[in-house]
């Protein structure tokens, strides 16, 4: 059954009041089609049926509805708005959720949009329009298996604002081929209360034209990231956000896996993020052999409290568990015009890393490294250029100066703000 209502302007008014709507009430339309829900069933059908019954939208899952998403959904179409008030529920039954994955055609997204001008819209209510992915049984059986990302959102031209995400079983938004969208107020709670949450990153920023901001993100693996596996990601910014929890922080890459495809990225700026207890904050990481440009990237008043890593970047990196083709020299990406201003906190000094560790020595283990590090610079012999690192004011918990670890300074840095050393941290 199809809950279509022809509601005169009138009636858009009253029912301006109700919490939740008002944002999504300010570009409705006279008519709208809920989405109806059967107890007990798969409402992914009545999801198609009131996309073909209302091609346009708003195509809207009603509040106060907990929404069985118990098979993948692909929204394929264009020009059209849907919005989120009511719950809508994953399946508990892994299996099940394993078996669509594995049949998937679209790279294993739960939820899937593609096309232009699409506009996604949740609920300011706090109790109401969560994606639930009843992630915490997955973590507690360490089932990697198989695992649905849970949203992408491939659409050229859109928006997404106001949407929330609960125990994510894994990967939680991808804007990863996405151009001109706008992202905001995206909640992700991640948290676990048993095992570590592998693999929850937050959101993948490595499209272009993107602006993603005032995101509160609790999780176990990158808050927002740009680059992996792109060939040209450019002009994304990621600013107003909180990220907590066992969060992997802000991070670009990993670039250079394929060393036949340069990767690429450019312009990017990560501006008034607060980062509390989290494993990284800014993290820069490409591979041994790997090929390409990140050029024009800015952090810029990142305020950290109790951060293991708060400034990081490694040109040498490789994934142990996938270590991808055969590295056939030892060239890198390069990485130009870095800007790092404004870092202030304190780094986590007694209790360095996270829960996510698995192997001896962890995979985040650095050589050298004590808890006392502002910086931990790996560059490759002249591969990383004018950088600039301004205003640094991070203190070790034990009270000791702040301490840097510099592998190979950055070539042409008029003002790159410090003395690469291993040793103390010197402005300079
Ligand atoms: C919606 O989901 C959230 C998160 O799981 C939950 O706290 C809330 O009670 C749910 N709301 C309804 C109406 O079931
Ligand atoms: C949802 O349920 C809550 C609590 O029962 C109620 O206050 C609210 O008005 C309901 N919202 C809608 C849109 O029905
Ligand atoms: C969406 O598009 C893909 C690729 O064109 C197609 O395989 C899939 O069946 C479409 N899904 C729906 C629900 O129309
Ligand atoms: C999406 O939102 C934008 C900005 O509010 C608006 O201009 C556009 O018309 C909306 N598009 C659709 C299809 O609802
Ligand atoms: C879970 O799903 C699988 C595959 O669809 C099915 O065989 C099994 O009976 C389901 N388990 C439960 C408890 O419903
Ligand atoms: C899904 O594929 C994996 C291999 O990638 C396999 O181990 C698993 O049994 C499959 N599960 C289902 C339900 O098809
Ligand atoms: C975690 O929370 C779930 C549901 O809220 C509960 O069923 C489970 O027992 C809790 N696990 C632990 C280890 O506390
Ligand atoms: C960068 O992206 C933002 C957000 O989509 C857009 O408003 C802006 O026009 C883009 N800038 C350029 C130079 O394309
Ligand atoms: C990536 O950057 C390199 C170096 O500037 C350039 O040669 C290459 O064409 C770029 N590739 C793409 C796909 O933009
Ligand atoms: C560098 O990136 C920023 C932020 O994305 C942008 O505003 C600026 O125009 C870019 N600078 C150059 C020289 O392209
Ligand atoms: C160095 O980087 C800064 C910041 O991105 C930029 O303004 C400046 O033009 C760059 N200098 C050169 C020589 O490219
Ligand atoms: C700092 O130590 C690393 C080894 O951890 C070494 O490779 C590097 O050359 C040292 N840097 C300087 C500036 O001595």
């Amino acid at each position: 059954m199809l809950g279509f209502l022809a509601l005169g302007l009138a009636c858009v008014w009253q029912v301006k009041t109700v919490v939740g709507r008002s944002i999504y009430l300010e570009e409705r339309s006279a008519n709208e089609c809920d989405v109806t829900h059967t107890e007990g069933e798969d409402d992914t059908p009545n999801i198609y049926q009131a996309l073909s019954d209302c091609p346009s939208g708003p195509i809207v899952f009603t509040a106060n509805t907990t929404y069985n998403i118990f098979s993948p959904v692909q929204f394929n179409h264009s020009d059209y708005s849907v919005s989120i008030l009511g719950n809508l529920s994953f399946p508990t039954n892994m299996t099940a959720v394993q078996g669509a994955v594995n049949t998937s055609t679209n790279g294993g997204f739960w939820i899937y949009f593609s096309g232009e001008n699409v506009n996604v819209t949740g609920s300011e209510d706090p109790w109401s329009g969560w994606i639930d992915g009843h992630g915490q049984q997955w973590w507690d059986a360490y089932n990697q298996v198989a695992r649905p990302r849970t949203f992408g959102f491939a659409v050229n031209n859109g928006y997404l604002y106001n949407l929330k995400f609960y125990k994510p079983i894994a990967w939680v938004v991808s804007l990863a081929t996405a151009s001109n969208v706008y992202a905001g107020n995206i909640i992700i709670d991640a948290r676990s209360n048993g095992s570590f949450p592998f693999n929850t990153d937050g959101i993948d920023g490595s499209g272009s034209d993107l602006l993603v901001e005032d995101a509160t993100i609790y999780n176990g693996d990158d808050a927002f990231t740009v680059g992996q596996n792109s060939v040209g990601t450019r002009n994304v910014t990621f600013r107003r956000a909180y990220v907590s929890y066992s969060s992997h922080g802000l991070s670009i890459g990993s670039l250079g896996k394929d060393p036949n495809q340069p990767s690429n990225v450019s312009d990017i700026l990560f501006e008034d993020v607060f980062l509390e207890n989290t494993l990284y904050g800014a993290r820069f990481k490409s591979w041994v052999g790997g090929v390409g440009l990140a050029k024009n990237v800015t952090y810029r008043n990142i305020g950290v409290r109790n951060v293991s890593f708060p400034l990081y970047l490694t040109q040498s990196y490789v994934d142990q568990e996938s270590p991808g083709a055969p590295r056939a020299n030892n060239a890198s990406v390069i990485m130009q015009d870095f800007t790092y201003d404004n870092f202030y906190g304190d780094i986590n000094t007694f209790h360095q890393g996270d829960a996510s560790c698995v192997s001896d020595p962890c995979w985040y283990y650095e050589e050298g490294a004590d808890g006392t590090q502002a910086a931990i610079l790996r560059c490759n012999p002249g591969t990383c250029q004018n950088f600039t690192l301004s205003n640094i004011h991070l203190r070790p918990q034990s009270g000791v100066p702040a301490t840097l670890l510099c592998n190979n300074p950055p070539i042409a840095s008029p003002n790159a703000g410090f003395v690469c050393q291993n040793g103390t941290f010197i402005s300079a």
